[in-house]
């Protein structure tokens, strides 16, 4: 295996606690892992040397919470939310029925291009959920194609209830038959917890019977109002709340004093022009924070986690720092991964090169492209 040293990083931001940030860095990449972090001056010798010319390095992107298996798009809705019309999860139906029309090519070809924005935006981790189908055979079919290119996948069949299904109906097909076909292909269950989607006890139901069929849960939660999802993620230990836009002081408590990570996503407040969450005020209660793209045709059609760290930053109250923490370590916590988001020996070799003296660039100089390269499992991909 070939070990290849990078030298000349001006900046390395490990994200690992003991490490911390190096100046005029050096780092081994063995195989697909990282093998050696330090200073320059006492970098060993490697088969390869790769100078970087001073430029910062950081750990590549989690992005824990995407939604890549559709078709088409919905920027009439987006020109319309612009002209004042609120956003509502109902739009969900127009994608379903396009992505239940479409061939299995057509959305291997979505979630390719998509994989492939993603990478060039820094993110070397996806998670890709289903609920675009909403049909045994589509939220199949979806979680296939989702598993050819990620192994964190999730089969979010209670995103919606279908219109051409009882409600009833539709949640014991979710928790029967379509669990039961979809659970091969995925890691993880998750419930739209909303209102218009699912309440707390049918969003409970669900996501009981993903975890005894050996799924980890996650959960749409406090999206579009103060409802009971964070507190049900909590109750049920889920990985992770995601959005975690209305929160009351109970929820905040909740999540600090848990294992679950809040997921915040801001590209979806800035695509549906709604108030942002208060980082601040979960990192200052001690809860751990991730940020993610939530890349979706209807909320957020975004796969730009610099865009995100850069609202984190200027919009809820996140330090640079704090925001490129939560887009890296914060993800890898929220996907349960203890290999990727952190720069240290034994981890993957995900690697993001800024063309920038400093991380704090991203949000600095908002929509700028600084990813001058991506490393991923030891090989450079962009
Ligand atoms: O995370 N909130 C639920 N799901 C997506 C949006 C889905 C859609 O509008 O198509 C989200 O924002
Ligand atoms: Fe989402």
């Amino acid at each position: 295996m070939t070990a290849t040293l990078l030298v000349d990083i001006g900046l390395l931001a490990t994200q690992d606690a003991e490490l911390g940030e190096i100046r005029d860095a050096a780092i081994i990449l063995d195989g697909p892992l990282i093998s050696w972090v330090g200073r320059v001056a006492s970098a060993p010798e490697a088969d390869e040397r790769v100078e970087l010319g001073g430029k910062t390095v950081i750990p590549g992107f989690v992005d824990s919470h995407a939604h890549l298996v559709f078709v088409g798009d919905r920027s009439e809705e987006f020109v319309a939310r612009m002209r004042g019309m609120p956003y509502a999860a109902g739009g969900i139906r127009v994608t379903v029925a396009a992505t239940r029309a479409a061939p299995d090519a057509l959305l291997r070809r979505n979630v390719e291009r998509l994989a492939t924005e993603l990478l060039r935006a820094g993110v070397t981790t996806f998670e890709c959920k289903s609920g675009y189908g909403l049909d045994v055979a589509t939220e199949e079919r979806s979680l296939r194609v989702a598993a050819e290119f990620t192994p964190e996948t999730t089969f979010l069949g209670a995103h919606l209830v279908p219109p051409d299904t009882p409600r009833d109906e539709y949640l014991s097909l979710v928790c029967g038959e379509m669990l039961d076909v979809c659970a091969p292909h995925a890691r993880w269950i998750d419930a739209f917890c909303e209102q218009g989607a699912f309440d707390v006890d049918e969003s409970r139901a669900v996501l009981q019977a993903g975890i005894a069929r050996g799924l980890g849960a996650r959960v749409h939660a406090n999206q579009l109002s103060a409802g009971g999802g964070v507190r049900l993620a909590v109750e049920l230990d889920a990985a992770s709340a995601d959005h975690c836009t209305h929160l009351s002081a109970a929820d905040v408590d909740a999540l600090a004093g848990s294992s679950t990570v809040a997921t915040l996503l801001p590209l979806a407040e800035f695509s549906t022009r709604s108030p942002y969450p208060d980082a601040r005020r979960l990192l200052d209660a001690g809860a751990t924070v991730a940020l993610a793209t939530d890349c979706n045709p209807g909320s957020a059609y975004s796969t730009s986690m610099p865009l995100a760290i850069a609202l984190a930053v200027r919009e809820m109250g996140m330090t640079p720092a704090e925001a490129v923490r939560a887009a890296t370590v914060g993800g890898a916590t929220a996907l349960r991964r203890d290999d990727i988001g952190v720069i240290a020996p034994g981890r993957r070799a995900d690697l993001v090169v800024l063309d920038a003296p400093s991380y704090v660039h991203l949000a600095y100089r908002p929509g700028v492209p600084l990813i001058a390269q991506v490393w991923q499992g030891g090989a450079r991909v962009v």
